[in-house]
């Protein structure tokens, strides 16, 4: 089932999800809305409380249209070790309309449950690195505009009012 994705400022982006206790069909039935609402919006990244399910679960598919779909799940996401420095543009489907560069990782190690409930490691680097630190920022209630110099993030947030009262 394709879900709403919420937009900035909706308030239950800023929430902070709860681990996991156990992989279910439920959590499994999640995913899979996750996984039809990402690549229907399209995105290379979905967190669940962007559709407002405040469960620490994250969906990445950095393949693009062109090849076939990669589709990583991760459940309980927690990254063991990070090193780089990486600044490069990122978008998000909770804030439409709007990307600018951010100071990420460059290298990331993540483990976290599959869907089996197996636990699962990936090194990552590039854009799935940046997509992993992302998403999992999701879980804590961070969007990549709160990592914006404070100049940048009002410029940011003036042009989202503008364009909230646009659509009235
Ligand atoms: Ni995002």
């Amino acid at each position: 089932m394709i879900r709403t994705i919420l937009t900035y400022p909706n308030p239950e982006l800023k929430k902070k999800s709860t681990p996991v206790a156990v992989v279910t069909d439920s959590v499994r039935e999640l995913v899979q809305d996750l996984a039809e609402s990402m690549y229907n919006a399209p995105g290379v990244g979905l967190a669940a409380p962007q559709v407002g399910i405040h469960q620490r679960v994250i969906i990445i598919d950095i393949s693009g249209k062109s090849e076939p779909p990669n589709l990583i799940v991760a459940i309980n996401p927690t990254i063991v070790h990070a090193e780089g420095e990486a600044y490069d543009e990122e978008g998000c489907l909770s804030v439409p309309n709007y990307a600018a560069n951010v100071r990420r990782y460059a290298r990331v190690i993540v483990k976290a449950l599959d869907l089996e409930g197996a636990e699962r490691t990936w090194e990552a680097e590039g854009l799935l690195a940046i997509a992993f630190q992302h998403e999992i920022d999701h879980l804590d209630g961070v969007l990549f505009v709160d990592h914006l110099s404070t100049l940048k993030r009002e410029l940011f947030q003036r042009k989202a009012r503008k364009a909230a009262e646009e659509k009235r």
